[in-house]
Order: C-alpha cells, then sequence, then structure tokens
C-alpha cells in the first residue's frame, strides 16, 4: 500500500511553519496570506511538492541558459513583504510580476479595498501571471506589459522624501531592480539585486 500524498493545503502549512521558524512571519495577515494562496498554480510546471519547498524556481531562461524570470523564494517574499507593511485598503505597485504569485500575496494582503498592479517587460511571463492570477481565482490584480524604467525616472524625481504608509497611497514594491534582460547588471558584470521602497505616493 503506498503512503497518499499530502496535499496542497498540508504541503502550504509545511511552508508557513518554515517560514515562521526563519522569523519572517511576523504578522498573522502574512501568515494568512501564504497560508491561503496556492503557490502551485504560479508554477504549475513544477511538481506540487517542489511548489511548497522554500525555494525560487527558474521559470524562463535566454537561449544562453541565463534565468530572467523565476518566482523568488518564499523567504526573500516574506521579508520584502514585512517590511512593506501592507495593509488592508493600500495600493501596491509590483515591479517584476514574474509568475504572479507575489501579486496574489498583495491581493490577499490589501483585500477587496485596495489594489494591486504588477508589471514585467516581459509579454509571455506578463501573459503566464495573468492567467495564473485567473486560474487561482485571485481577484483584483491588474497585470500590466511594461519596463520599469519609465516608473523608476518617476520614482527618483520624488526625491525619496516619502511620507510613511498610508491608506490611499501606492506602495512601491521593486521586487527586483533589473533593466531589460539585453542590458541586466550581471552582462555589466554587477550582481543583481532587489529593493524595495515604500511607499510611492501618486
Ligand atoms: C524574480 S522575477 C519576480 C518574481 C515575481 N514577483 C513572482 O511572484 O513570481 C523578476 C521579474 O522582473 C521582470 N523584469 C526585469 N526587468 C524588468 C523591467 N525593466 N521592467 C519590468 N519588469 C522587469 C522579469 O521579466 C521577471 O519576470
Amino acid at each position: 500500500m503506498t503512503t497518499p500524498e499530502p496535499g496542497d493545503a498540508v504541503l502550504r502549512g509545511a511552508l508557513v511553519e518554515a517560514l515562521r521558524l526563519k522569523g519572517c512571519l511576523r504578522s498573522p495577515a502574512l501568515a494568512e496570506a501564504f497560508g491561503a494562496v496556492p503557490r502551485h498554480l504560479f508554477i504549475p510546471h513544477v511538481a506540487v511538492e517542489e511548489a511548497y519547498r522554500d525555494r525560487h524556481i527558474v521559470t524562463k531562461r535566454l537561449p544562453d541558459g541565463e534565468a530572467i524570470s523565476s518566482c523568488s523564494q518564499p523567504y526573500i517574499m516574506a521579508v520584502m513583504l514585512d517590511q512593506l507593511d501592507v495593509r488592508p485598503g493600500h495600493r501596491v505597485l509590483e515591479i517584476g510580476a514574474g509568475t504572479g504569485y507575489n501579486a496574489a500575496l498583495l491581493a490577499h494582503l490589501v483585500g477587496a479595498a485596495g489594489r494591486v498592479t504588477t508589471i514585467d517587460i516581459d509579454a509571455d511571463t506578463a501573459a503566464a501571471a495573468r492567467a495564473h492570477l485567473d486560474s487561482a481565482g485571485v481577484i483584483g490584480v491588474r497585470v500590466i506589459c511594461g519596463d520599469q524604467v519609465a516608473l523608476g525616472e518617476l520614482q527618483a524625481e520624488a526625491g525619496g522624501s516619502l511620507e510613511g504608509p498610508r491608506p490611499g497611497a501606492t506602495h512601491l514594491l521593486l521586487t527586483e531592480h533589473r533593466t531589460p534582460a539585453q542590458d541586466c547588471p550581471r552582462r555589466r558584470g554587477e550582481e543583481p539585486r532587489w529593493h524595495l521602497t515604500s511607499p510611492w505616493s501618486c
């Protein structure tokens, strides 16, 4: 007799516990979001067990093998979301939609009164994010295909002298600071890096 595979809800619970032990799920709302959003529906090409490991999953590579899109490590997402301190009713702009999983976590955190817009430079990736969000039944997320650079210039103009998070402001979450694939930091010999800025009022 074979042992039944654990269902995705059980695997999600184990992921939440693993993140809690790593100290990155300080708010109950964040733990709830990770417990509710089905990560496996955002990375349907991997086994369900794999989807709930605390690991990043590469989702797109250039012909030379360089990874240009991935579903980030849940730990990294938890740290970013914890720092951003997203609350119900907030409006959030995420740069780098990737699979759409992080946008779904954001949608859970902002609730029905909030709004999430996520942007990705890669058309296939943006389309896949839209499809994943729909298959997971996530509502309240707008997916745009576009380049963060124009938005980054606007952010620079804002000069960093912005108020703290408040309802009604748009909170900008830069999940990865990368220019278009052909000019990415690694190609210039630099390490790619992510950072977040909160908030960006508009
Ligand atoms: C690490 S993935 C983001 C993970 C994603 N948040 C998730 O939940 O799966 C980074 C994404 O940023 C996108 N990207 C890279 N440069 C960009 C740019 N200049 N403007 C918009 N998106 C960009 C890539 O196409 C890639 O899908």
